[in-house]
């Protein structure tokens, strides 16, 4: 279907503007895209419609890793062949409770948008906040790094979900990019994701380290989101280009994204 048929399907705008939830990390490979396209199906499982935007301009992969092939993509709406409601591609049947959702597909292979201008993302920033009233959650997958672009997404964002692992590396970036912002003036304080994690606890006690820092350093405390296992099912899943929880209806990666929508819904 095309992006223009899946707009006309979209119900009357509502009342309140979707909050804006940016998945960013600082460090690259930590799960962002992966957690991103869950987020996108659990909100839809829980009653919410979702709209996924792949924002890594350069080396866009969400469509890559659920399998899908976008007619459209955010590289049109960047360069003004389309307005960003026209770039929509329904995934799993767009959004509904079987966790279907609305993707707007970022653009792979030439790079050419890897240094996208400030102004570009402004636009596609505007947007979203066009597209927002047909939406309950928007959720943003950013590139990694702390560049400009990746920032000023991030200071697009109602919520920031900061993406980080056990590892020091991942920490030290996580911890840099949410300095940045704060320099930058956003009063932002991040929900805190620890992917890949041993167990739910020692992930925990990771997220406690980390508030630690903000709080002495930075002189606020950041928000625990919840912790996800590290689960072999998801490289599997990722291999297979099929959404974890089609390709295995229990795992124990899924189940706590599942209570991380549940905390994110009540909070
Ligand atoms: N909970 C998990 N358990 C096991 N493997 C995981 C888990 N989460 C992510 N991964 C693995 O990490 C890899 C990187 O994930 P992903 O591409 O989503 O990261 P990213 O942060 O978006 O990377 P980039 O910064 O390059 O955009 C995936 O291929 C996946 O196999
Ligand atoms: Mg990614």
């Amino acid at each position: 279907m095309t992006g223009a048929a899946a707009m006309s399907d979209t119900p009357l705008p509502r009342t309140r503007a979707a909050p804006i939830f940016a998945v960013a990390s600082g460090k690259g490979g930590v799960g962002k895209t992966w957690l991103s396209t869950m987020l996108s199906i659990a909100f839809g499982r829980a009653g919410q419609r979702a709209l996924l935007v792949d924002c890594d301009l350069g080396l866009a992969n969400v469509d890559v890793q659920l399998g899908v092939q976008p007619q459209a993509d955010v590289h049109s709406v960047v360069r003004g062949f389309l307005e960003l409601d026209a770039a929509v591609t329904p995934v799993m049947g767009g959004p509904g409770r079987n966790g279907g959702f609305d993707l707007i597909a970022g653009h792979s292979g030439s790079g050419a948008l890897g240094a996208a201008k400030l102004e570009e993302v402004g636009r596609i920033a505007s947007g979203l906040s066009r597209l927002a009233p047909h939406y309950d959650r928007i959720i943003l997958d950013l590139a990694a790094g702390i560049d400009p672009t990746v920032l000023r997404f991030a200071r697009a964002a109602d919520r920031l979900v900061l993406v980080t692992t056990e590892e020091p590396t991942a920490l030290t970036d996580a911890y840099a990019m949410v300095k940045l912002l704060r320099l930058q003036g956003a009063q932002v304080v991040p929900w805190v994701i620890v992917n890949m994690a041993e167990n739910r606890v020692k992930g925990r006690k990771v997220f406690d380290q980390f508030a630690l820092a903000c709080n002495e350093y930075l002189g606020f405390k950041p928000k625990f989101a919840g912790a996800i296992t590290r689960d072999p099912r998801v490289p599997d899943s990722i291999r297979a280009q099929t959404p974890l929880p089609v390709r295995h209806p229990q795992s124990q990666a899924y189940e706590d994204v599942i209570r991380i929508v549940e905390t994110l819904n009540a909070n």
